[in-house]
């Protein structure tokens, strides 16, 4: 698979929104990551399902919806998605996962399921039939600008072994969290496919976003 950037719109100017996604565009960014928080699953709110809709009538980039909430189901139905949007859930926030990724492909989306730092690989066991994707959170939810957590690298390796071992080649592993050019060689090495792009790589006062894009894909 083609590694792939999505770029993490909460690290950008929250007041020229609507430049910041036609620098994306310019960029040739694959997808746009929306992180939806609800100040329970993290403490943190920041961006809401209002602007999902309003942001997916301004651009033709595909959504990848990072959904840190608890009980995200609650929401699926108040965001305009397609075919090609990725929704992903965390597990520790659904006791009803495998009910949440089934719904998410009824909804005509793509589905994904996040574990945090201390979540083990084999808690997607029994999910893999319902996910098209693996979010391998690198720091521990809610903000940006936080450090890689020293077993990145390792999760990745095992997330990958699991994923084929299980049979499931075709699952992509995204990760999201401090994705620096280095982290992100790193991480490609290690099995990861689709890259989060926050204030590590992309999102730098005074620098050009293609510029940074163009960079960070060199480097993989
Ligand atoms: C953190 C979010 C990430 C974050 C990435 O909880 O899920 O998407 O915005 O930002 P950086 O790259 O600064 O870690
Ligand atoms: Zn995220």
């Amino acid at each position: 698979m083609k590694k792939l950037l999505s770029a993490s719109v909460m690290c950008a100017d929250l007041m020229n929104m609507k430049k910041s996604i036609q620098d994306l565009e310019k960029a040739d960014i694959d997808y746009l990551h929306i992180d939806l928080m609800d100040g329970s699953f993290v403490p943190n709110i920041t961006l809401g399902f209002d602007f999902v809709n309003a942001v997916k009538k301004l651009t033709d980039i595909p959504f990848d919806i990072h959904m840190m909430v608890n009980d995200p189901a609650r929401f699926l139905d108040l965001m305009n998605l397609g075919k090609d949007d990725y929704l992903c859930i965390h597990y520790e926030g659904d006791i009803h996962a495998q009910r949440t990724l089934a719904k998410i492909r009824e909804k005509g989306c793509k589905s994904g399921l996040a574990l945090n730092p201390q979540t083990p690989v084999n808690c997607y066991e029994h999910l893999l039939d319902y996910m098209d994707m693996a979010l391998v959170m690198t720091v521990s939810p809610g903000f940006a600008g936080q450090k890689i957590f020293a077993g990145a690298e390792d999760k990745v390796r095992k997330t990958r072994k699991f994923l084929d071992d299980a049979g499931f080649k075709s699952i992509p592993i995204e990760v999201d969290g401090n994705i620096s050019p280095e982290n992100g060689a790193k991480l490609s090495r290690c099995g990861a496919e689709i890259f989060v792009l926050g204030t590590s790589s992309l999102f730098i006062k005074g620098k050009d976003m293609t510029e940074s894009a163009n960079a960070f894909r060199a480097g993989l």
